[in-house]
């Protein structure tokens, strides 16, 4: 089937769908579901979300309650699951995730039943409820590390070779989500994006910890020779290309989303610190993550080829707009 006919009445973007989304409580998934309150004017919007310590209602306080419901919900657990989504739902977006390389090498107990087990409980909720397509959203991580020296990057013929155990269960998790299409027939699609930024991260992650430490005038902690690179991209652009996906993408594929915004950490945190007129001397050498994967770059021409869907927004002004959101806070 050629890119465009597919789910060509989402174009219609004022019929009323029904829309089941995963962990839309967190960083991303809050941020997909106002885009798509936004893009289906019509729409219903069932959110489901267990609130763990990376979930909060918080985040969703200016969305709108008459399209959206919240369900505080774990995916593992079937029955609630299935008793929270809709017969027939337009689509299943499965955000939810534990998404921390350092927690997964700490334990990858709940990185396995959340991101592999619980995927999979959704998948079979998604046939039963009969969805009309599945959107997996998976990482650039699965994708293992690219040669520091070169100027290779990851395209959809990649092979998966994750390298930490949170890479480890996404890729698992993509194994079931094509096993569902083939042995199933259910209609899925995954998208793989690089390192998001932007407003309602969790402080753990890299540059909202800069950040938050910035601020306070506190020690930046950066890892190893902080020449590790990895390809930035502002959060809405991510969910506006996961839309598209869901919108034009063909049954089966994976789509590489990114920015074409390679950075090393050391000069994201170098930025961080010039926007908010703060000395280098703040930067804290600390001993490096475990396995930590020296580069990443993606190639998102298959999106932008395919589908029609290009990032908006440059590095400087999300870095700037995301610095803004936590100076207010
Ligand atoms: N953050 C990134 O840079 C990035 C990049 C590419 C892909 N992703 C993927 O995007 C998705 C969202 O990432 P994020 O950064 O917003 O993560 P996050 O950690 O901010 O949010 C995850 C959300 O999932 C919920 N959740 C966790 N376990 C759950 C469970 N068992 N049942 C129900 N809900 C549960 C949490 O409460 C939270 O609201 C993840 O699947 C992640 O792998 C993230």
């Amino acid at each position: 089937m050629k890119a465009g006919t597919r789910h060509a009445s989402t174009r219609n973007k004022n019929t009323m769908k029904s829309f089941f989304v995963t962990g839309g409580a967190g960083f991303i998934g809050s941020e997909f579901v106002r885009v798509l309150l936004k893009a289906y004017p019509e729409a219903r919007v069932v959110n489901y979300d267990a609130l763990t310590y990376a979930g909060s209602l918080a985040n969703l306080a200016d969305v709108d309650p008459e399209r959206h419901t919240f369900v505080r919900g774990d995916i593992r657990d079937k029955a609630a699951v299935l008793a929270a989504m809709p017969e027939g739902v337009d689509a299943v977006f499965n955000f939810a995730a534990e998404s921390h390389v350092d927690r997964s090498i700490a334990s990858a107990d709940d990185f396995v039943t959340t991101n592999v087990v619980g995927t999979q409980v959704l998948l079979d909720c998604a046939r039963e409820k009969r969805a009309g397509r599945f959107v997996q959203i998976s990482t650039d991580e699965v994708m293992g590390t690219l040669p520091e020296s070169d100027d290779a990057f990851f395209t959809e013929d990649s092979p998966l070779a994750p390298n930490s155990p949170y890479a480890a269960s996404k890729a698992a998790a993509e194994h079931f989500v094509r096993a569902a299409r083939e042995t199933f027939g259910l209609d899925t699609v995954i998208t793989r994006c690089g390192n998001n930024y932007g407003y309602r991260q969790f402080p753990e992650k890299l540059i909202p910890l800069m950040i938050s430490n910035a601020l306070n005038d506190e020690p930046l902690p950066l890892y190893g020779d902080g020449l590790n690179v990895r390809d930035w991209i502002f959060v809405t652009d991510h969910c506006e290309a996961v839309l598209r996906v869901y919108e034009e993408g063909r049954p089966g594929e994976a789509y590489n989303i990114g920015a074409r915004n390679p950075l090393k950490n050391i000069d994201v945190v170098e930025s961080i610190l010039d926007h908010l007129g703060k000395p280098h001397s703040l930067i804290k050498p600390v001993e490096d993550r475990l396995g930590h994967d020296r580069r990443y770059a993606i190639d998102p021409a298959k999106i932008e080829t395919e589908l029609g869907w290009k990032a908006r927004i440059g590095w400087e002004e999300g870095l700037a707009r995301t610095i803004e959101w936590y100076r207010s806070r």
